[in-house]
């Protein structure tokens, strides 16, 4: 037998939170090989395996902006890969690519579903996973296109320290606004603080958070980041003012119970009443223009004007189910990822 090559398969559709051992399904058979490339495919390993809370939607058979997994199907994802062989053009053996190979050690990937890595001056490997990849861009793109934080303003992040909010809350103090993150942990605001330099913190599960927010927000809220939707929301609409924007990232909090989150935003009428800008978007609406949205962030990490963190879970893809609830009970700190396995550099021999 060649090389083994574990994979996870859904096997059911979660009703609420991932059930370890029961929604997906591991099998470990023969890892494909050279000799099955069609012109334009690469062979890849995966190294690191992204891990998003938009995998959770992906579950649910509803109508969404990508069809859900089917049960059955190998679970979808993007990892930073090696190329083992290829027969596309854009790459040889050796290369780093960010491949949608799911959630395998091996995988075939057509030329439209791999992305070359391109490591900046002050960059690593995983950036492109994480300030690089889309969690980076989706903070970039809300924030140029719906957010336009301008000097002097007062923006609100919720889901602050992580991997997309902590670049949020980063490039609205590049643009001169005061910034309010909330996170779930106390060591998470110390972090947003100290480190990143966000100018309020506030824990949204202390027992004064509600008093906290409306004190933190004096003149109220021009640009509110919505990562976690819920009851968080509803406080942010409360505080915004005239001609806020509402950017609409996510609604974690809602993820977990499919069809809840819609019937908990109570006061919807702020909208009107503050002529806010509620708009939503997927990051893959501005696939055309990546590539200098990532020249701009790219320069910020060189300049060390951006910083970012990474949760990077170790052990294998063995690990990757209770890596992946790590996101609804907020263990991770900025990008969460798996370790498929080790980055190393000088790699000639071990190909
Ligand atoms: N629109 C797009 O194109 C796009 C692209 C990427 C991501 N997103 C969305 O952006 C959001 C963040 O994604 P990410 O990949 O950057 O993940 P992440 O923020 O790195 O990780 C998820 C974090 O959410 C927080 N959280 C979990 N359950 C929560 C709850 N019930 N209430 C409040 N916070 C909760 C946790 O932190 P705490 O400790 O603070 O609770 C956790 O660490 C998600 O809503 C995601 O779906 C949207």
């Amino acid at each position: 037998m060649g090389r083994e090559n574990l994979t996870w398969y859904l096997a059911e559709r979660p009703k609420a939170d991932i059930v370890v051992g029961e929604t997906f399904r591991s099998e470990k058979a023969e890892a494909p090989t050279a000799d099955q490339l069609k012109d334009g495919q690469i062979l890849v390993e995966a190294l690191y395996l992204s891990l998003d809370p938009a995998m959770r939607g992906w579950l649910n058979d509803v109508r969404s902006y990508i069809p859900p997994v089917a049960i059955g199907e190998k679970m979808r994802g993007s990892a930073i890969s090696r190329v083992l062989a290829s027969k596309s053009s854009k790459v040889k053996a050796g290369d780093l690519v960010n491949a949608s190979v799911g959630w395998a050690q091996v995988g075939i990937v057509d030329e439209k579903m791999f992305e070359v890595v391109e490591v900046p001056a002050n960059g690593k490997v995983t950036d492109a996973l994480g300030v690089l990849g889309l969690t980076g861009l989706t903070a970039y793109f809300g924030m140029a296109k719906i957010g336009l934080p301008k000097a002097g303003e007062t923006v609100v992040v919720s889901g602050a320290a992580g991997a997309t909010g902590s670049v949020v809350g980063q490039i609205a103090k590049l643009k001169g606004a005061r910034v309010v993150g909330i996170a779930g942990t106390d060591e998470k605001c110390a972090w947003l603080k100290n480190e990143l330099g966000f100018d309020v913190v506030l824990n949204y599960k202390s027992a004064s958070f509600k008093k906290d927010f409306e004190q933190a927000t004096p003149n109220f809220i021009d640009v509110y980041w919505d990562n976690v939707g819920g009851e968080i929301l509803e406080l942010a609409l409360n505080r915004a003012a005239f001609h806020s924007r509402f950017v609409m990232c996510g609604s974690i909090s809602g993820y977990n119970a499919p069809g809840k989150e819609s019937k908990g935003i109570r006061n919807l009428f702020q909208v009107t009443a503050q002529r806010i800008r509620m708009e939503g978007f997927i990051v893959f609406d501005f696939l055309s223009e990546y590539a200098a949205a990532r020249r701009e962030i790219s320069q910020w990490l060189a300049e060390g004007k951006l910083k970012r963190k990474e949760t990077i879970v170790q052990g294998g893809l063995e690990n990757v189910e209770q890596a992946f609830l790590q996101l609804f009970q907020g263990q991770n700190m900025g990008k969460l990822l798996v370790e498929v396995k080790p980055y190393e550099e000088k790699v000639g021999a071990r190909l």
